[in-house]
């Protein structure tokens, strides 16, 4: 209960003002300590974020309900006897944004929702880059300079997911989205405004990061990990099912291109780092298989990987 009062919640508005040094330094705190921060008055209109709230609820009941119950019914979760470890509670779908948007092959979406979306998606790209660069500054690293390593050749992949966690009869066999860090970078969440579920993992005790209307909650993906040189953290979090209430969420996802190096910045680098370099696809395809499991034997094996190209160059150009 103390440790939910604790979880950082940052007015934005505040950078404008008297406040911003203290502002920046609460930002900087959650970002070592957290991974986590909870934004108030960050600049999207609250009638657009109320609008999608009210459509991803409806688009749900429309379009995908049905699906969710014979996807139930196909893997045999209408019974839960016992608990399930290897499916989430979850009905999704994808929007990418960036580098190529898919908005308008996504089958079943209404106008006013499909344009909704798009403006959604072009503010929360603007506040992530803004985010970027408060990060930039608090950890001393040049305007733009994430931004960049992000950008790799094609500029950075940005995308949004959409997910209901529909109500479960028996929440304790089943998780809504089991336990796991975001590959990604930087990650903007418009979470239900009233059915609570996420929980992150803080110093080995799960978490709730409680509805808070008109928020965004923002974590740190492994590559904000790697870059920082651990300094700050990706944390581990998941979702919990509810007896009643659907809860919606739209996650929207600020990832490095796909041939972007990924590296940890020089400056924040002491003597050698455990942290490793790599291009973000390479990581990304050994996340694939690997998701729900600890982000620490990721670093390693990407680790072992650059080393072993390190130690015989030849070989590993022979490969391509
Ligand atoms: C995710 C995630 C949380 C949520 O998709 O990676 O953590 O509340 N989602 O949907
Ligand atoms: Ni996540």
């Amino acid at each position: 209960m103390e440790k939910n009062i604790k979880f950082p919640v940052i007015d934005l508005s505040k950078l404008n003002g008297e406040e911003r040094d203290q502002t920046m330094a609460l930002i900087d705190h959650a970002c070592q300590n957290w991974g986590f921060f909870e934004l108030v008055n960050h600049g999207l209109p609250y009638d657009l974020m109320v609008n999608i709230e009210r459509m991803t609820k409806e688009h749900y009941k429309k379009h995908m309900e049905q699906k969710f119950k014979e996807m139930l019914r196909s893997k045999g979760l209408d019974t839960l006897e016992t608990e399930v470890q290897d499916v989430d509670w979850e009905s999704t779908f994808y929007l990418r944004h960036l580098p190529q948007s898919n908005l308008y092959d996504i089958p079943d979406m209404s106008n006013e929702y499909r344009l909704a979306m798009k403006d959604f998606g072009k503010m929360v790209e603007n506040l992530a880059e803004e985010l970027l660069d408060l990060l930039c500054e608090n950890l001393g690293l040049e305007k733009g300079y994430l931004k960049k390593v992000f950008h790799g050749t094609t500029g950075p992949t940005f995308g949004t997911k959409v997910s209901n966690y529909p109500p479960c009869p028996k929440p304790e066999m089943i998780k809504g989205l089991r336990a796991h860090t975001d590959a990604g970078g930087l990650i903007l969440l418009f979470q239900d405004d009233k059915v609570s579920g996420l929980q992150l993992l803080k110093d080995g005790d799960w978490v709730d990061v409680p509805p808070l209307k008109h928020s965004i909650v923002i974590n740190l993906g492994d590559q904000l990990e790697v870059i920082t040189n651990g300094k700050y953290k990706s944390v581990m979090h998941r979702v919990m099912t509810q007896k009643e209430g659907n809860r919606m969420s739209i996650a929207s996802f600020y990832n490095p291109g796909s041939d972007a190096e990924i590296s940890p910045a020089t400056s924040l680098v002491e003597k050698d780092s455990k942290y490793p370099s790599f291009v973000f696809d390479d990581y990304m395809k050994l996340y694939a298989g690997l998701k729900f499991q600890a982000k620490e034997p990721r670093f390693e094996a990407m680790k072992n990987a650059e080393a072993a190209t390190n130690l015989n160059p030849i070989a590993a150009v022979e490969t391509f």
